[in-house]
């Protein structure tokens, strides 16, 4: 079949504890735009698609599910196929959001639940504020107990391509970014969601109205070796850490891209600038794939 059969990341759908504060911090701090809420579930928009993040009120602080955009529904059947015959658990044969008219969702072995679909709804949200607000949803990272067991299902079910590595960490790419999932060893979880912002201005602009608050982002702004993101992280009321960058790699020479070795020794592979290391306890944020029945 001609061409990938995922061209992007499409949204991030969470269970969480406070409903509100959930919203206050994706309007006010990510700028995200509320496109759609129903007494439990609030679907967010950066604009464009009808919703690229949403949360559900529930007991747990967990992750529902990403969401895969195949490019048309030639791959997404295609995709459907591979992820039967390799086995892997079908968790719903239809969407499982408003607003995405096709698809279905499975399973991984460490219980995180893939939506994949090609066709949502465009947000109605009528009139965008003149605040910041993030171009795209650009990538998000999991720590999982087999890295290259998650590595092989992305490529296998999904054509991701390898872009660096570093050890057992691995960012896989689906289209010109340098990365859409990142997967690393840790204890399962989703560690973060990023959002692309224009420039290094409004990154910075999104950290001051963090400092605004009262309150400080958790590590950044610094330039990744892996990705070239200038990158800061907040963490979000949820436990989950939130991203906000610009400026990664793109790689345009998709079949003669070589992947990186990364050595973990020093801070090149994490900060390009200088010795800025992951802060205590940074890797241990996210939050875990929700319970399901
Ligand atoms: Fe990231």
């Amino acid at each position: 079949m001609p061409g990938h059969v995922i061209s992007e990341v499409g949204h991030v759908s969470l269970r969480v504890r406070d409903l509100a504060a959930a919203e206050e911090f994706a309007t006010n701090v990510l700028g995200l735009l509320v496109s759609e809420r129903s007494t439990d579930t609030l679907w967010l928009t950066h604009g464009g698609p009808h919703h690229t993040l949403s949360y559900t009120r529930a007991d747990e602080d967990a992750l529902d599910h990403v969401g895969l955009v195949a490019p048309d529904a030639e791959a997404l059947a295609e995709v459907y196929k591979r992820v039967d015959s390799a086995g892997l658990r079908i968790v719903s044969d239809k969407p499982l959001d408003p607003a995405v008219s096709d698809g279905f969702a499975f399973a991984d072995p460490d219980g995180f639940v893939y939506a994949v679909y090609s066709r949502m709804a465009r947000s109605k949200v009528a009139s965008p504020t003149s605040g910041l607000r993030p171009r795209r949803l650009g990538h998000f990272n999991f720590f999982v107990s087999d890295p290259r067991r998650t590595e092989r299902m992305l490529a296998e079910i999904g054509d991701f391509r390898i872009s660096d590595r570093m050890l057992d960490g691995v960012f896989l790419r689906c289209n010109v970014d340098h990365h859409g999932i990142g997967v690393f060893p840790g204890a399962g979880r989703i560690h973060h969601v990023a959002w692309e912002y224009p420039s290094m201005i409004e990154v910075a602009a999104v950290a001051d109205l963090v400092d605004a608050r009262g309150e400080s982002v958790l590590w950044g702004p610094l330039r990744h070796g892996m990705g070239r993101n200038i990158a800061t992280y907040v963490l979000e009321p949820s436990g989950l850490v939130q991203e906000f960058y610009c400026d990664m790699e793109r790689i345009y020479d998709d079949a003669g891209h070589v992947p990186g070795e990364w050595s973990p020794e020093g801070h090149k592979w994490v900060s390009l600038w200088g010795p800025h290391l992951t802060p205590d306890g940074f890797t241990e944020l996210g939050l875990p794939p929700a319970s399901r029945g």
